[in-house]
C-alpha cells in the first residue's frame, strides 16, 4: 500500500485537503425552511485527525455528508485541495471520490449480503479505474484490516460485526484515499469489538498516512484518534482546536458543560 507520510503540525503549507467555507444549509423550503448549520468554517489538513463533537441534531452528519459532496450547501463553499468543489470537472470529481472515503456506521446495512468479499472489494476498483492488479489488491486490502486473502470467497453473513466493519473499511480503502470520513464508526458495534475497530483505524493513520474526519459521541474516541477537534452546538461551532487544548482547557461554557457530563477523560 502507497504510505503518505504525515506532515506534523504547522510545517505544511498545502492548501486544506478538504475545507468549509462559510456554510450554511438549510433543509425544506418557505415556511418549513429549517436552518441547521450556520456559518461553518472549518479546515481538514493531512496528518491532522478532525474529531466532530456534538448533541443529537448538531448538525454533525449534515457536515459529514457536505464534505463528501452528497450534499450542497445553500451558501458558502466545500473545498478539495484548496479549490470550490461546486462545478468542477468529472475528472476532478474521480479524483475526489477515490482521495475522500466514506465509512458507513452499521456494516450490517452497508455490505450486499449477495456479494463474495471479492466482489464487495473490486467493486470500488473497478468503478474508480484503479489501475493495477485487482486480485492482488483484494488480498492486500484483507491483510489492512487484520483479515485474511482467503476470506475473499467468502459472504459478508458468515463474518461477525467486527469482521464486517473491517471489510467495510477494507472497501474504503480500495482507492489508496487520504481521507476517511467516518459517523460514528464503531457506535453500531458491541462493545467488545467497538475498541478493536478504534485500534484499527489509529493503526491505518499510522501505517497508511491516513486522515480522519468523523463524528462520534464518545469523547475518548476523539482523544485518542483526532489531532484536531470541533465542537458543534445548534449547527454552529463553538470551539475548535488541537484535541488536547479543547478537552483540557475548553474556553466555551457549552464545551465545558459536554465535557463535566463525561464521567472520565482519556489518560
Ligand atoms: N434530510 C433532512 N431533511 C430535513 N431535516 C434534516 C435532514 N437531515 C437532517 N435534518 C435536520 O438537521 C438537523 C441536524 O441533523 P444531523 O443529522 O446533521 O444531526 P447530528 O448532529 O448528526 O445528530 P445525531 O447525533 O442524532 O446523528 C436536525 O434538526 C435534523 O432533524
Ligand atoms: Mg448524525
Amino acid at each position: 500500500m502507497t504510505a503518505t507520510p504525515a506532515p506534523t503540525a504547522g510545517t505544511t503549507s498545502q492548501p486544506p485537503l478538504l475545507a468549509l467555507r462559510e456554510v450554511h444549509r438549510t433543509y425544506g423550503h418557505g415556511a418549513r425552511a429549517n436552518t441547521v448549520l450556520h456559518g461553518i468554517d472549518l479546515e481538514v489538513h493531512a496528518g491532522r485527525s478532525l474529531g466532530i463533537v456534538g448533541e443529537s441534531g448538531a448538525g454533525k452528519s449534515t457536515i459529514l455528508s457536505l464534505l463528501m459532496a452528497l450534499s450542497s450547501p445553500s451558501a458558502g463553499q466545500v473545498e478539495f485541495r484548496g479549490a470550490p468543489l461546486r462545478r468542477a470537472r468529472a475528472s476532478r470529481m474521480r479524483e475526489f471520490r477515490r482521495s475522500v472515503q466514506l465509512v458507513f456506521q452499521d456494516p450490517r446495512s452497508s455490505l450486499d449480503p449477495r456479494m463474495s468479499v471479492d466482489q464487495i472489494l473490486r467493486e470500488p476498483l473497478e468503478s474508480l479505474v484503479v489501475p493495477g492488479d485487482h486480485r492482488a489488491r483484494v488480498a492486500e486490502l484483507l491483510e489492512a484490516v487484520g483479515l485474511t486473502p482467503d476470506m475473499a470467497a467468502r459472504y459478508p453473513g458468515e463474518f461477525s460485526g467486527g469482521q464486517r466493519q473491517r471489510i467495510a473499511i477494507a472497501r474504503t480503502l480500495a482507492p489508496s484515499p487520504q481521507v476517511l470520513v467516518a459517523d460514528e464508526p464503531a457506535s453500531a458495534l458491541d462493545v467488545s469489538v467497538r475498541a478493536q475497530i478504534i485500534e484499527l483505524l489509529a493503526q491505518l493513520k499510522d501505517e497508511l498516512g491516513m486522515t480522519l474526519v468523523m463524528v462520534s459521541h464518545d469523547i475518548a474516541i476523539v482523544g485518542r484518534l483526532c489531532e484536531e477537534t470541533v465542537i458543534l452546538h445548534d449547527g454552529r461551532i463553538v470551539e475548535q482546536g488541537p484535541t488536547l487544548d479543547v478537552l483540557t482547557a475548553p474556553k466555551d461554557p457549552y464545551t465545558q458543560k459536554l465535557l463535566a457530563a463525561v464521567p472520565q477523560l482519556p489518560g
